[in-house]
């Protein structure tokens, strides 16, 4: 275990060196095996399944990764059922459900909400941010009026179901957010269409009873997100306060600019997590990654963090690579 580690981190920081210094160097991924480009959606977690049914769908008939990776997150922000993103998501601990998104295209373009309350669909709505605003990112009442100037209804998001949830937890809470590896589910997805291009979408209710006002990696673009179409996309699962210290999603993609395969990139970023992280064992980290041909990876801190896949190969779940062997 600790001679590969030690392996990553000489080989991918002996690459680096050698690039510093060379702008406009066109960079060839070095260890990808397999150069045609090949469609795919991935994302996160058991509900990667439903999200992945309608972006395939999508991407299969020629559409466009953005309208994969939005269209297909949207069906787990309405699941009333899924306590981690949108309707049904886990409230703060003042009883407010609020939402975190965003989403980034193959041009660059990118667009996200935080803190924002009673919109069923915050990914459609940082989708209107990227294209329809100058900004990146809109919050809280901010971000609320917006969507409503865009026709978003207005809708309660806390479901009977999780107002009995979060009851529960307020007696037995003594009202602390609690940090650990269970309660983190954002759906982050990771789309390349026929043409060749690259989108991601995240969208997430963020950690279960937080401080009202938190607000995690999953609408900040590097950490819980980034897409560079020359490159590969990336997207985060887990505790953000862990993702954002490292700008995880961006560092993913700038491993593999600099020829690491997504699997490598993946577990750069995780060991990265681990190392400027003290209280480990405690949370869990997942990272998601594809490359421009349709490669892809996956790595998270612990066991039990699992993805959907769909390609022309396989579709269905797979269990991801993880760091703590039992
Ligand atoms: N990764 C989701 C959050 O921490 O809010």
């Amino acid at each position: 275990m600790k001679k590969r580690r030690e392996f990553i981190k000489q080989s991918s920081v002996g690459l680096g060196m050698a690039l510093i210094g060379m702008p406009g160097i066109k960079l060839e991924p070095t260890s990808i095996s397999e150069k045609t480009k090949k469609p795919i959606i991935i994302s996160t977690w058991n509900h990667g399944l439903p999200c992945n049914d309608i972006g395939w769908a999508i991407i299969n008939k020629g559409g466009s990764a953005l309208d994969a990776v939005e269209k297909g997150v949207m069906v787990v922000e309405s699941d009333p059922t899924g306590t981690s993103v949108g309707l049904g998501g886990a409230p703060d601990r003042d009883g407010h459900v609020t939402l975190d998104a965003c989403i980034m295209d193959d041009k660059h373009n990118c667009g996200g909400v935080a803190f924002l309350e009673n919109i069923e669909h915050p990914i459609s709505v940082a989708r209107k941010v990227m294209e329809d605003t100058p900004h990146v990112l809109l919050v809280g009442e901010g971000a609320y009026e917006f969507a409503r100037e865009k026709g978003f209804e207005h809708k309660n998001l806390l479901t009977e179901e999780s107002k009995k949830r979060y009851e529960k937890w307020l007696s037995e809470s003594q009202y602390k957010p609690i940090i650990n590896i269970e309660n983190h589910d954002t759906i982050g997805a990771l789309a390349l269409d026929k043409d060749g291009n690259l989108s991601g979408a995240c969208t997430t209710s963020g950690l279960a009873y937080k401080m009202h006002g938190r607000v995690g990696d999953s609408p900040i673009i590097g950490a819980g997100l980034f897409v560079d179409n020359e490159v590969g996309a990336a997207c985060a699962t887990g505790v953000g306060e862990a993702v954002i210290r490292i700008a995880g999603s961006a560092l993913v993609v700038e491993h593999m600019r600099m020829g690491k395969s997504p699997q490598e990139a993946c577990q750069i970023a995780i060991e990265r997590v681990i190392s400027k992280n003290k209280n480990i064992k405690d949370i869990q980290v997942g990272f998601l990654a594809i490359d421009k041909y349709g490669n892809y990876g996956a790595y998270s801190i612990h066991e039990g963090f699992n993805f959907a896949i769909y390609n022309d190969d396989f579709q269905g779940l797979k269990d991801s690579e993880y760091f703590f062997l039992k």
